[in-house]
């Protein structure tokens, strides 16, 4: 059986958005859910000033935030195994140790910390590329609950094959379709400078990418109507249009353009921060069910 789902929480709102997504993911896959919160606790002579009855204060919070959690879980499957834990660390180191036992990880996009325009937070934004396992980040309140389109965003390297499998994955558990989208922009012409768009170009870029990376997913997915889509546009606003709707956007960690050292790829950095779904950020070491 494959390991439980991941879930950091903080008593946030968008952690609950994160629970309610990983639930569902839960109960489709059979798989156990599994709450966890992390105390942060800065050691005693990192503080300006001591605060009498701090420890105590943050372990009760955090048990709170996992009952709050469980519930919201329970609630919406009542069968579904849920363990709650509340452990000791920084909650990225904390999470990350745990997701190696995991499936798959899911936090909520925002936190209780940060300052009101961020758009996602010091957790959240270090997870994705760090973890072996998938990262889901859910930001809450755009999406429709019952929402079932697959959205993966594609190009023509092989680094998008954990990507597509895990979105195939996605697409036949919620019986939905899928969308491969590729946003491609012609290079501008020399004098005219700027790009012309041929959609003749387009259409055989389309067909390039079905035969040479949808193609064999089809076959081992016969049931999902997997579609791929060239839209003129930056990669990261053509996917967030396409996805506005989407019961999640799929991307890997790195492209195409892959630098060395860099643990996220500009496209996924970019949807990350501005879909408006949520998005699985899938790693080049997570290999697919299939
Ligand atoms: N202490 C924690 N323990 C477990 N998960 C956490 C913790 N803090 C944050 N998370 C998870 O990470 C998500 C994003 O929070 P975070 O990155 O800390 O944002 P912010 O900077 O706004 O606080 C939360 O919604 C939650 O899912
Ligand atoms: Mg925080």
């Amino acid at each position: 059986m494959a390991g439980p789902i991941l879930v950091g929480v903080d008593g946030s709102p968008p952690a609950a958005a994160a629970v309610a997504w990983a639930a569902d993911d839960a109960a489709r896959k059979g798989t156990p859910l599994r709450l966890v919160h992390a105390v942060y606790r800065p050691p005693h002579g990192a503080r300006s000033y001591p605060i009498p009855g701090l420890d105590d204060a943050l372990s009760r919070a955090g048990g709170e935030f996992l009952r709050e959690a469980e519930e919201i879980a329970r609630e919406r499957h009542p069968g579904l195994d849920v363990s709650a834990r509340l452990l000791e660390g920084a909650p990225a180191r904390v999470l990350l140790r745990e997701a190696e036992s995991a499936s798959e990880l899911v936090v909520g996009s925002r936190g209780r910390g940060g300052f009101a325009g961020m758009l996602l937070g010091s957790v959240s934004g270090h997870l994705p590329g760090h973890a072996a396992v998938p990262v889901v980040v859910v930001r809450p309140g755009r999406t429709a609950e019952d929402a079932t389109e697959v959205v993966v965003g594609v190009d023509e390297s092989e680094g998008c094959e954990p990507a597509l499998g895990y979105a195939f994955e996605q697409a036949r558990l919620r019986r939905g379709g899928l969308r491969a989208v590729y946003g491609w922009r012609p290079p501008p012409e020399v004098y005219a400078g700027y790009s012309v768009f041929d959609p003749e170009e387009a259409g055989q870029l389309r067909q390039t990418l079905d035969v040479g990376r949808i193609a064999a997913w089809r076959a081992r997915y016969p049931d999902v109507r997997a579609e791929v889509e060239v839209v003129c546009d930056h990669p990261v606003s053509a996917l967030v249009d396409v996805a506005a709707a989407a019961a999640v956007l799929v991307v890997g960690s790195h492209g195409r353009s892959r630098i060395g050292a860099m643990v996220l790829g500009s496209v996924s950095r970019g949807v990350l921060h501005h879909a408006h779904c949520p998005v699985a950020v899938v790693s080049s070491r997570h290999s697919s069910p299939r």
